[in-house]
């Protein structure tokens, strides 16, 4: 593997301005910030830091919605990096009195802040800014509406290359509800582009993508037909927060139907992985078993959004400083 400061000449990489969806990125980014997150993973704690790569730089986290994982593992990965990182708080900031989004993060590059990590609840809003903002600002879309999670996505790619390798011969079952998840969506993108073998997209009528046309793709209303030799298998939660006009699936018959259990799970490979992206609702979408189980490496994609979001942050550095 390559050192984290020399990486290879990758175009993307090395004019990258912004992190905004994973349909920017060809198949070859793609697997060199995966490649990038690995190494970051094998290299000591230490070292990182004395190499500075942050040094002198602030990252802001801009998160209009809440968030455990993401929030804290950018915040841990920036000062990894030996930057420092404001965590504004929307409650307290004068958002609430109605100064715009680019207003703020213009206020915040006066007092010499760079990085922006912007989660936003309406799908797009963090793009739109994107293309408001000067030069010297990197936006990093933290999740927008149902849009578009890629940092999720990339750190799900690192997780599935580090048990199965090679990502040609696997079928992914991804559970749940497609239509409101932001993580499903850059999800599907990235396995595209990695080229897995197929993709299966399995839950209720009403909660699966329809417009997707792709022969790579196939929808499943049957979880056991859905989960037959499946190598991967990606559980989600229902956005509950995200439904508007549809009607929210009653939750003990989506349990019944949908929750995944030991005798489902075993109608997949024997060494299928499973996953979720988090947050995690026991009893609803995944069994205890399951979740703290053998096949269970939903805290090994935790871990791994440290070095992933630390491989985006030290690329968009090194490309502000141009
Ligand atoms: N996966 C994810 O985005 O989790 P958080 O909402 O806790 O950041």
């Amino acid at each position: 593997r390559s050192d984290i400061t020399t990486m290879a000449n990758d175009t993307a990489m090395n004019t990258m301005q912004h992190f905004l969806q994973i349909e920017d990125f060809s198949r070859d980014t793609l697997l060199q910030l995966i490649d990038k997150a690995n190494t970051i993973i094998h290299t000591d704690q230490k070292q990182q830091q004395q190499r500075g790569i942050l040094a002198g730089k602030t990252l802001v986290n801009l998160f209009l919605e809440p968030s455990t994982r993401t929030r804290v593992s950018f915040e841990l990965a920036a000062r990894r990096l030996g930057g420092e990182v404001i965590n504004l708080d929307n409650q307290q900031s004068s958002m609430r009195k109605n100064e715009d989004l680019l207003d703020t993060i213009l206020s915040l590059q006066a007092m010499d802040c760079q990085l922006f990590a912007l989660r936003h609840p309406k799908n797009s809003t963090v793009t739109t800014v994107s293309k408001q903002v000067p030069k010297g600002i990197a936006i990093i879309n933290a999740g927008d509406g149902t849009r578009a999670h890629p940092s999720q996505a990339l750190l799900d790619m690192l997780t599935i290359q580090q048990h199965k390798q090679d990502f040609s011969n696997l079928t992914v079952a991804i559970i749940g509800d497609i239509k409101h998840s932001r993580v499903a969506n850059s999800q599907i993108t990235a396995l595209r582009r990695l080229g897995v073998k197929e993709i299966r997209l399995i839950g209720p009528e009403t909660l699966l993508l329809t417009d997707l046309n792709d022969p790579l793709i196939t929808t499943e209303t049957s979880l056991v037909q859905g989960l037959q030799d499946a190598d991967v298998v990606i559980v989600l939660r229902i956005q509950q927060e995200r439904f508007q006009t549809e009607a929210l699936p009653d939750l003990k018959e989506y349990y019944q139907h949908y929750g995944l259990t030991q005798s489902k799970l075993a109608h997949a490979k024997p060494d299928a992985i499973v996953m979720h992206p988090g947050p995690v609702n026991r009893g609803i979408e995944i069994d205890t078993e399951i979740c703290d189980g053998p096949q269970s490496v939903i805290r090994q994609q935790i871990s791994n959004g440290v070095a992933m979001r630390m491989a985006i942050l030290s690329t968009l550095v090194k490309n502000l400083l141009q």
